[in-house]
């Protein structure tokens, strides 16, 4: 079932399922609320005013590429795009008139809610007009986010859901068991911008079998297959199903209160950062006239 209620003056739709209720609010496409059989399980903050004053991005849709564009720049079509840059030398989160402050329009479609946000060409320096549509939907445990695309002129696209869960509700996140089966993890320079090399997801990188988090983590992990990741905690299973190449595992930011430090993980289903400056990433090119579609499930369970 799909509700239409209000968040400080945006608009704001609940779904509901008999285990899960999200609500989305029509400024950023954002998540303010995931609540799995009663509990607060992936966070939101208490008011409106509060996403304007935040840069953690909480629940956001990102884009028009979700983590860094090193130098802040990349060749397209044997020219150079240059874009704004907003952490250092670098390009974060789709640069610094960020998407999670713009207002999408949202439509109740049967058991979903349709966002769509118009980019016109140069937004944020990024070349094309880019017409971009996320569908959220909730069935039993499952909150399911589909994200496409369509450019007038050939681009990059490279969207996601910026999330952070607490599965016991509160407190530190770092004794959440944890899974990632990753083929490698991307090495990065002190920036966090890839230097190109995969290293093997061993040591503090191993997450093949579910264990604590223990320490911080801002890391793109190289999947394997559909499944990104699993994580249990306060008798919660959160799995996470996506066909984006990559995931991005956080769990350093300061949220404000009442949160905290470590207050909520993110896994944030990605293309590679820094794609468009390695030939040999996964491409995040969207062409002219092409479709861009990719997804990521949710999914939320009793666990023992
Ligand atoms: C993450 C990113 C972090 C930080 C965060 C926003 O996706 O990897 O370094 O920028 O978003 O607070």
């Amino acid at each position: 079932m799909v509700k239409t209620t209000k968040f400080g003056t945006y608009r704001q739709f609940i779904l509901e399922s008999e285990e899960l209720r999200v609500s989305v609010m029509e400024l950023g496409a954002t998540v303010t609320g995931v609540d799995y059989r009663g509990k607060r399980v992936g966070l939101g903050y208490e008011s409106a005013e509060d996403y304007l004053t935040h840069d953690a991005y909480l629940g956001a849709i990102v884009g028009r590429f979700a983590n860094r564009i090193g130098g802040g720049s990349f060749p397209l079509n044997g020219r150079r795009v240059e874009l704004p840059r907003n952490e250092g030398a670098n390009t974060l989160h789709g640069g610094p008139d960020s998407w999670d402050r713009r207002v999408w329009q949202g439509h109740i479609e049967g058991e979903s809610v349709l966002f769509t946000l118009v980019s016109p060409a140069g937004d944020n320096g990024f070349p094309g007009r880019l017409t971009a549509a996320v569908r959220y939907t909730v069935t039993g445990g499952a909150l399911r986010i589909d994200f496409e695309g369509d450019a007038d002129a050939d681009t990059v696209f490279a969207p996601t859901s910026h999330m952070y869960f607490n599965l016991r509700g509160t407190g530190s996140v770092l004794d959440t068991h944890m899974r990632i089966p990753a083929r490698g993890v991307l090495e990065v320079d002190e920036a966090l911008i890839p230097t190109g090399r995969v290293l093997p997801a061993e040591g503090a990188f191993d997450f093949s079998g579910l264990r604590p988090v223990g320490q911080n983590y801002d890391h793109a992990f190289v999947l394997d297959g559909s499944r990104a990741c699993e994580a249990v905690c306060g008798g919660v299973r959160l799995t996470l199903d996506t066909d984006f190449p990559a995931l991005q595992f956080y769990t350093g930011a300061f949220l404000g209160e009442p949160f905290g430090e470590n207050g909520g993980f993110a896994v944030e289903p990605e293309f590679y950062p820094d794609a468009p400056n390695h030939p040999d990433f996964p491409s995040a090119l969207l062409r002219a006239g092409e479709h861009f579609r990719r997804y990521a499930v949710y999914s939320f369970s009793d666990a023992e």
